[in-house]
């Protein structure tokens, strides 16, 4: 390899994904495995997770570990935490696990005056509180890591923007308070671990538009039609901006948050 796509060699580094099993969770495994990072994939949904470590291992011979917890209970996180020691190397974290919006719990993706308060702790808790808590617990061990060590939270377009309800018309979509408040917290939260971790750990956001997955055809054309780019965004699209955060190509890089949306919101 030249010097140039060197920058893109991950395989003497280690990295922690949440949310492995999930859409954009398992592309960003599978574009991680392809560079040579040996993985480490935390999930709830143990089958799947299993199902992609295994493939990933026999397709690309990296080392891969799976760790099956749950997101919402500290004790499980401490855990998780406990083990990223005694493994002894962590490069990266990439924060990608959250409640979505088509996450099914009671009280979630309702009419406004029917959003339950337990539904906002609960996504409260998973997408902005373990994402302290990891970052907070696992900071020694990335500052320790010979590459720099490296933390990419996933949060949204909607951490900075409201939500557009003429989208959703006539579909039964929905965009929950507690999601964009939680996001938004994530970009706050990227800035305040990036000056409080420099120098030995960047960190940066990522701020997906509403990816393509086959939904009410109205809402994707409406949808569509605010993007400068005409369509949504697919998974490789955000698997892109990771890898460019994740790698030494963004060495001089921390604190930002990427928005990978087509130009939403600008115009
Ligand atoms: N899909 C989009 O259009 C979009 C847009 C902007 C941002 N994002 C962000 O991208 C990230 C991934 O979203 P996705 O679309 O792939 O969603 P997804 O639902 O497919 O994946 C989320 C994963 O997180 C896991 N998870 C949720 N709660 C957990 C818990 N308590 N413990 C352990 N694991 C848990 C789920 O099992 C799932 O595998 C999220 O942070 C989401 O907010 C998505």
């Amino acid at each position: 390899m030249g010097k140039f796509i060197n920058q893109l060699n991950f395989k003497e580094k280690v990295v922690l994904l949440t949310g492995a099993a999930g859409h954009l969770g398992q592309n960003f495994a599978a574009t991680l495995a392809e560079l040579g990072a040996n993985l480490v994939l935390v999930d709830h949904e143990a089958s799947s997770l299993k199902t992609l470590a295994k493939r990933l291992q026999s397709s690309w011979g990296i080392d891969v570990k799976i760790v099956t917890t749950n997101l919402e209970d500290e004790s499980e996180r401490d855990k998780l935490i406990e083990r990223c020691f005694s493994e002894g190397k962590i490069d990266t974290v990439i924060n990608n696990a959250s409640f979505v919006g088509t996450s099914e719990l009671p009280g979630w993706a309702v009419d406004f005056e029917e959003q339950a308060l337990d539904a906002w702790r609960r996504a409260l808790e998973v997408n902005l509180t373990a994402v302290f808590h990891i970052c907070r617990d696992l900071a020694p061990l990335l500052s320790e890591s010979s590459s720099g060590g490296c933390i990419i939270n996933i949060a949204s377009i909607y951490g900075e923007f409201g939500p557009d309800w003429s989208l959703y018309k006539g579909t039964k979509m929905s965009n929950p308070a507690a999601y964009g408040a939680s996001k938004a917290g994530i970009i706050q939260l990227t800035k305040f671990l990036a000056t409080t971790l420099a120098p030995t750990v960047r960190v940066n956001a990522i701020s997906p538009g509403g990816i393509f997955r086959n939904q009410h055809p109205e809402f994707v054309s409406r949808y569509e039609k605010k993007t400068l780019l005409n369509r949504m965004a697919t998974e490789q699209d955000v698997s892109s901006a990771l890898i460019f955060l994740a790698s030494d190509m963004s060495k001089y890089i921390t604190g930002e948050n990427l928005r990978v949306s087509g130009g939403w919101g600008l115009s």
